[in-house]
């Protein structure tokens, strides 16, 4: 068995710098529910009278394809505070829409015809002037649809007819992937696995639904307030719909951003904090129909989705089928991966999940052939879901790993360790760093992987059949261009702006902390505002990039605004400072200090120039991070799990994550971050499942008393160790991003452990006890 070295490579973070990290700065109001989201707001939020802001309800479909034939809607028009109803007969038609990322409104604008695509698809929307009258008459409107057919698939096992191959996914990974000779070399090995996985459909569940208001100026401007991770991409998007003019064509808007291009200030999107995301708040169905609702209704509307809905105007993870074969030669040395992958796509939308995105970055392997088909569902639309195809890689890739391990008669761990990619494999470029390795030793160690007796079926806690499984997991590391802007006031407080979006993962603290770090003031002197598209182009809230994206723009506008004070400090002859090099100051903890002695606080030197503000922008990412380096985030997950033989009862006893993403900006909420994701990949393994109905095409299992999660009982002990690295080779601040790696892997360490417990080795997402017996 892999013996690993002594003193270990690296130490987990301590306790010191988690204590040390500064909290979650809108925590408070957030726990105490002083926090606003999109649904709160109120007529008097808008400064608006009260029976001004109006309330919306849409109607979806009960059956997935057919027309629809009208409307019995005399009784709901006639109901208390009703104003209107809108449908494809009435509805504010739609200019052609340009979305970016594959938001299915780019293929779907709501309401423009009378066609059916997929059950729970808006037909209507009803607007009244409270909620609860919207509501009662909501459900006395009658459609009428003309017969369904029966030509339809919703799932994979049905539709896999219908895969084509797919040019491109998700983030532009290619659909076919080819080195070498893969047939040959799996052909010629000695040990091989061929295996066949699946991942069911998921949805994100965020606490907080879709909701929006929209507010019309006349013809001449509209504001949405919208829950969303990418506020530009929504205002271009309604600009197009609505037909304001844009000067440019939207594929090139980031560049024309970046030139401080205003695409349009006749609309802006404000996102206020997103109650969760998790990839799915980006351009909805429900952004367009309140703002057809309240131009057609001329007032002001609100719209939340109740959780139902959210199920189909809200997009979801689609299924995924894997085919994997495996091939090692006589030292454990990988010779050859082949994957068919399909995945499924809704009837509309154009994101596929990239499941062969990171798996031609995982080993040292000579020979492979990586292939991705799409195949259209009759259902809703699937869409962007957190660890976008490295989730669904990893189940696949790192199952496989564990059977081809067990066939060579390697432990799991040493054949990853044989396999190590020291460079990355497609490229051949040198990492910018790789702490796996690491991460390997502080999980295993720490789960007692090393003390385990590796044989299949041979350990027993009590009545319990006990085993061990582990994984790697890994995540890209991205940058897209961003803008920032940082201001200090008279009064030597400073406000940091962008765009940027917190969608509940920590970003507003870790940006502070940023912008903080490069002035030289303390925290609570710095304040950030986010999150609407008046304020610098910021990008979209995904990938695992925000902090690097965004802190990037931050540092860099905050760095220049120190060296303004600087120079001004040096120059302002009531400064103590003054005729002193800026070159020798430096701004620590508010205090410009200088090496002989002088200083003078940020506020002092402020506040004798109440007529100039110090402000300074700056533009960061131009090359879309490209790197001459093979950039990724690693880690490691080891489960132990506990299994009655007789229920076939599962626990997981422990699952410990031990991740290597760069530097740690916030300990604490990079820790946070990575449980939340290690509790979701347990879920996933377990519980978590989407279900459809085939007979109507509709979501079976739509509200969160379905929606299956971890609960306490389920995880017994559960840590997430950081090895940091400050790796400035991936980017000056030494930050490469953790917001995603720990969701990935945890559901193959698990089947993995399943497999060592009972030597029944599950491959059908979520490992269900009927799975097991
Ligand atoms: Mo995430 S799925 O990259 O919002």
């Amino acid at each position: 068995m892999a013996t690993m070295p002594d003193p270990p490579l690296a130490a987990p973070l301590g306790r010191d710098r988690l204590d040390a990290a500064p909290r979650r700065i809108e925590g408070r109001d957030k726990i105490t529910g002083r926090l606003r989201y999109a649904g709160d707001i109120s007529a008097a939020t808008l400064g608006i009278a009260e029976r001004a802001l109006l309330h919306a309800v849409a109607i979806v479909s009960t059956q997935a394809n057919g027309r629809v034939l009208g409307f019995d809607a005399d009784e709901a028009l006639a109901a208390p505070g009703v104003k209107l109803l809108m449908t494809h007969e009435n509805a504010p038609r739609l200019g052609k829409v340009v979305a970016l990322n594959g938001a299915e409104i780019g293929e779907l604008r709501p309401l423009q015809d009378d066609v059916l695509h997929y059950g729970g698809q808006c037909v209507a929307v009803l607007v009244a002037d409270t909620l609860q009258h919207a509501l009662e008459a909501s459900v006395l409107v009658r459609v009428r649809y003309s017969e369904a057919t029966e030509d339809t698939a919703f799932r994979l096992a049905d539709g896999r007819g219908r895969a084509v191959d797919a040019k491109s996914l998700g983030s532009g990974t290619p659909g076919k992937v080819e080195t070498g000779d893969a047939d040959a070399a799996y052909a010629q090995a000695p040990y091989k696995v061929d295996v066949t996985l699946t991942t069911s459909a998921h949805h994100h569940n965020a606490m907080e639904p879709g909701a929006a208001v929209a507010m019309w100026n006349g013809e001449d401007g509209l504001t949405v307030y919208s829950p969303t991770q990418f506020s530009y991409n929504e205002a271009v998007i309604l600009g197009e719909a609505f037909g304001f003019s844009l000067k440019e064509r939207l594929p090139r808007m980031i560049a024309q951003v970046i030139a401080k291009y205003q695409f349009s200030n006749k609309v802006r999107v404000v996102a206020p904090p997103a109650g969760g995301a998790f990839g799915g708040k980006n351009c909805n169905i429900h952004l367009l129909l309140v703002a057809m609702a309240a131009k057609l209704a001329g007032a002001p509307v609100k719209l939340v989705l109740s959780r139902a809905q959210t199920y189909t105007l809200m997009p979801h993870r689609g299924e995924t089928h894997q085919r994997i074969r495996l091939a090692a030669d006589a030292d454990g040395q990988l010779q050859s991966f082949l994957r068919e992958a399909v995945v499924a796509q809704g009837a509309k939308g154009s994101f596929a999940e990239p499941v062969n995105e990171v798996g031609p970055k995982s080993y040292a392997c000579p020979n492979l052939r990586l292939h991705t088909q799409t195949a259209r569902l009759d259902t809703s639309a699937s869409g962007w879901m957190r660890g976008p195809g490295a989730g669904p890689d990893a189940v696949g890739l790192e199952i496989a790993m564990d059977m081809l391990a067990h066939e060579a008669g390697i432990d799991p761990l040493d054949f990853r360790l044989r396999n190590h990619a020291d460079v990355e494999p497609d490229t051949g470029h040198e990492w910018s760093s790789k702490s796996l390795k690491a991460c390997y030793q502080a999980a295993a160690e720490r789960i007692g992987w090393f003390d385990r007796d590796p044989a299949v079926g041979s350990m027993r806690e009590g009545r319990h059949l006990v085993g061990f499984g582990m994984t790697t997991s890994m995540y890209p590391v991205l940058q897209m261009p961003a803008l920032a802007r940082c201001v200090v006031r008279a009064d030597g407080l400073a406000t940091l702006q962008t765009a940027q979006h917190e969608i509940g993962q920590g970003m507003i603290t870790s940006l502070t902390q940023l912008g903080a770090e490069a002035l030289g003031l303390p925290v609570d002197q710095v304040t950030l505002e986010y999150g609407d598209s008046a304020l610098p182009y910021g990008g979209m809230t995904v990938g695992s990039m925000t902090t690097l994206t965004n802190g990037a723009a931050i540092h860099e506008a905050a760095t220049l605004v120190k060296k303004a004070l600087l120079k001004r400090a040096v120059r302002d002859q009531g400064s103590p400072l003054h005729g002193l090099h800026r070159h020798d100051l430096d701004v620590v903890d508010g205090v410009i200090v200088s090496p002989d002695g002088p200083r003078e606080t940020v506020a002092a030197l402020m506040s004798r120039h109440p007529e100039g503000l110090i402000e300074e922008e700056a533009v960061t990412g131009r090359t879309m991070g490209r790197s001459s380096y093979g950039r990724f985030a690693f880690g490691a997950q080891f489960a132990k799990v506990l299994i009655d033989p007789e229920t076939g009862h599962l626990q997981v006893a422990k699952l410990i994550g031990a991740f290597a993403g760069g530097r740690a900006v916030n300990p604490l909420l990079v820790r946070s971050q990575l449980m939340g994701g290690m509790v979701w990949g347990l879920g996933q393994a377990l519980l978590e499942e989407t279900v459809i109905d085939p007979r109507s095409g509709m979501w079976m299992n739509r509200s969160l008393g379905e929606a299956l999660v971890p609960a306490h009982a389920d995880i017994a002990e559960l840590d997430a160790l950081i090895i940091e690295e400050d790796d400035t080779r991936a980017h000056p601040l030494g930050i490469k991003g953790m917001g995603e790696i720990g969701s990935i892997g945890g559901p193959a360490a698990i089947s993995n452990a399943i497999f060592h417990a009972t030597g029944v080795r599950l491959t059908e997402l979520p490992f269900r006890i009927d799975r097991l017996l």
